[in-house]
């Protein structure tokens, strides 16, 4: 039965069914729902519209019916029902009759709704922040595996400077420390309470919003009737948060594809997080890092979507804001399955050291150095920077590498190039060199490292 019949004297056609419904997929905030009825009726009891032994059976029932949501065992698929709140009522009037039919007093969907959605929020960015904090986990424990592993670092996917591997995971540690205080940053916008709010104006029964809100678990009410039914900044922001994560993810997925190449070959991916090909049985791709990439698509989207969605909207609710729904209930799925498949990846990948060393080697990546070398020698570094392009040119003419050239050679390119110079292009020294806070020196990267790993403990 719908919440409305009243006023009208037929029903809905089927496809006003079909564009209206929004139980097929709110129904994942039953729990949500159910736990608001039950603050709400303690909320009534206070107000003087429910009795004690009418709350007392409400809230009973109400949670019967919570532990059956949690457990998965009501039947959404089946019911006539609009939606996860019409469903609830519809439920609780199944058993109690009128009892039940008072529990909507003073209070609208639209309020019941945008109180829902914050707390299912609420307790998916809970765990959302807790998968990022496995990823950064992932990240610092492949770094200590290959403590001495060297990469080549690029620019415009062109061999640049040498790094070490634990600096690269370090980098992403960034980015996903971002992710969690952005997560944490959300998370105190979004908990103020929209219930009390009414359809839009307030209500008039006095109950006790600050009350309400605790009860909650938030840490006040929303603080105007108009906008609490009709904010939805937080979806908007938790879109907003799963696209910068992901995209994160993407990058990262991107270069391990990359590392992962038959060209590269710096690295192995476990088996677990591969598949085969069909036709070609000596394939092995890498699978779930495209998947990684690829969803950011409909990530992004979600994101996109529900701005449009929500840029014409006039005050206050109006049913557009359903579809905030849809697009975050997956946002959600799928940065959770990312961040958790991102983390099997990073456990099981084996890294190729000798090759991934090699390739640090080659591509002239110590140019810069000779170019400081020389600076060291008095030279200007504008100079300098193409005394060493010259040498580089050279190196490449004769097919060496910078560190093979014999001093005459370097000599006839520039005469304060001496012995000394073969030190510095050494790999080790090329890193070791940047030891500027946040650079690639491994004293540096190791103590980063250990910093994380004790403030992930300390979480
Ligand atoms: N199902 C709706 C939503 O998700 C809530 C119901 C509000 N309906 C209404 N007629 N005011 O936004």
């Amino acid at each position: 039965m719908a919440l409305w019949g009243g006023r009208f004297q037929s029903g809905s056609s089927d496809m006003f069914k079909q564009v209206n419904d929004s139980l097929p997929f709110d129904y994942v905030m039953a729990s949500e729902d159910i736990w608001g009825s039950i603050v709400w009726s303690r909320a009534l009891k206070e107000a003087g519209v429910l009795n004690e032994n009418e709350q007392f059976q409400l809230e009973s029932s109400l949670i019967a019916l919570k532990k059956q949501a949690e457990a998965g065992t009501l039947d959404f698929a089946n019911s006539p029902e609009e939606d996860i709140h019409s469903f609830v009522e519809a439920t609780l009037t199944a058993e109690l009759g009128d009892i039940a039919r008072k529990l909507h007093t003073g209070r609208s969907r639209n309020d019941q709704v945008a109180t829902d959605f914050r707390l299912w929020c609420r307790s998916h960015l809970a765990s959302l922040r807790e998968d990022c904090l496995n990823v950064i986990s992932a990240l610092l424990k492949v770094a200590t595996r290959h403590e001495n592993a060297i990469i080549p670092g690029y620019t415009h996917l062109q061999r640049a400077q040498p790094v070490y591997f634990a600096h690269w995971c370090l980098a992403y540690v960034e980015m996903l420390k971002r992710d969690v205080s952005r997560i944490e940053d959300l998370q105190k916008r979004l908990n103020q309470c929209p219930l009390g709010s009414g359809a839009l104006a307030g209500t008039t029964f006095p109950v006790d919003r600050d009350k309400i809100a605790a009860e909650l678990g938030f840490d006040s009410p929303c603080l105007n009737s108009l906008d609490a039914v009709s904010d939805r900044d937080f979806v908007l922001e938790l879109l907003f948060n799963a696209s910068t994560s992901m995209m994160h993810l993407s990058r990262m997925a991107e270069d391990l594809i990359f590392y992962n190449s038959g060209e590269a070959g710096f690295l192995q991916l476990g088996d677990s997080v591969t598949s085969g090909s069909s036709l070609m049985p000596q394939k092995k791709n890498p699978d779930a890092l495209e998947l990684m990439r690829g969803k950011c698509g409909r990530v992004f989207g979600n994101l996109q979507a529900l701005l449009v969605t929500m840029k014409g909207l006039p005050l206050a609710y109006n049913k557009d804001m359903q579809e905030d729904k849809e697009g975050a209930i997956d946002s959600v799925n799928q940065w959770h399955i990312c961040l958790c498949i991102a983390v099997e990846v990073l456990d099981t990948l084996s890294l190729n050291e000798e090759r991934c060393r090699a390739a640090a080697q080659q591509g002239y990546a110590n140019a810069t150095e000779l170019a400081d070398y020389l600076v060291a020698k008095g030279i200007p570094f504008r100079t300098a920077h193409d005394i060493s392009g010259q040498a580089v040119v050279f190196a490449i003419s004769k097919g060496k590498a910078l560190e093979d050239l014999s001093v005459a050679e370097f000599q006839s390119i520039n005469d304060k190039i001496e012995e000394d110079v073969y030190p510095v292009l050494e790999l080790e020294s090329v890193l070791n060199k940047r030891n500027v806070l946040g650079g690639t020196n491994k004293e540096l990267v190791i103590r980063a490292l250990y910093v994380e790993l004790e403030k992930l403990d300390q979480l």
